[in-house]
């Protein structure tokens, strides 16, 4: 066994990360991601991919940052050149160099015509931003989300989360329809392909439109399945929520 594996603190949270994290949470208002409150972890620094506690341990960041560490932690080039911009101006809408030169790089890699950026400062922003442009280039409004769907909590994207998270926030915007993923591993309906019959895609074309034929009754399976959306009589309801 190496040294540092002998001197790794198997007993997570350690005691500088468990205080840490308690006195945070006296001030800190709830709505923190779940990896951060189940670990009760408190980061003192990254390096690449990897990230260390403040009690020393040391843990490889298969989450990468939630999603967004993709150039990993601390890279050199990156904290020279934040350091070299937070100098100059860290914020403003107005034209910057950096920002010149960054969209037209983006314009460069990005495929066919796709050539103008948008910049959005979180996921439930570029979400909204991208509702908006789909909403104004189809001329259509409805809009599908998938059950266990996570998309932040600003209003445009609350009714498309499948968790119940928005519950009790009043009226949300119309036009957002919840469906299971269409996955033939898992079957929401406990079903096989093909003889479901495309199930799902019922399910979701009778959730759009309720006046287009309801689905084939739930089978027992089902009902457990897509509870509480199933009615009493076995059928797959129109109201149905995650
Ligand atoms: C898949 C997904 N979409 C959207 C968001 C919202 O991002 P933000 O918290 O930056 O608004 C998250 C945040 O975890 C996410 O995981």
């Amino acid at each position: 066994m190496t040294d540092t594996l002998r001197r790794t603190q198997l007993s997570l949270p350690g005691p500088r990360s468990k205080a840490l994290f308690d006195a945070e949470a006296m001030y800190l208002a709830p709505g923190t991601q779940s990896v951060a409150l189940f670990s009760q972890l408190s980061i003192d620094r990254g390096e690449g991919a990897l990230l260390y506690d403040v009690d020393g341990n040391r843990y490889v960041d298969l989450l990468a940052g939630v999603g967004v560490a993709s150039i990993g932690y601390a890279h050199p080039k990156y904290v020279a050149a934040m350091q070299r911009q937070i100098a100059r101006v860290h914020v403003g809408s107005f034209t910057t160099e950096h920002r010149a030169a960054l969209v037209k790089l983006i314009a460069e890699l990005t495929p066919g015509d796709l050539n103008r950026s948008q910049f959005y400062s979180s996921g439930a922003e570029a979400i909204e931003a991208a509702l908006r442009l789909a909403k104004s280039r189809t001329g259509h409004t409805e809009v599908i989300g998938f059950w266990g769907g996570f998309h932040g909590k600003t209003g445009g994207v609350l009714p498309l989360l499948g968790s119940s998270f928005k519950h009790a926030l009043g009226p949300l915007m119309p036009g957002a329809y919840l469906s299971p993923y269409a996955s033939c591993a898992r079957c929401a309906f406990g079903k096989t392909f093909p003889s479901c019959e495309w199930h799902c895609v019922d399910f979701l074309r009778h959730k759009i439109s309720p006046d287009s034929g309801a689905p084939e009754r739930c089978s027992r399976s089902s009902m457990r399945a897509c509870s509480p959306t199933c009615s009493r009589s076995g059928r797959g309801s129109a109201a149905a929520s995650p």
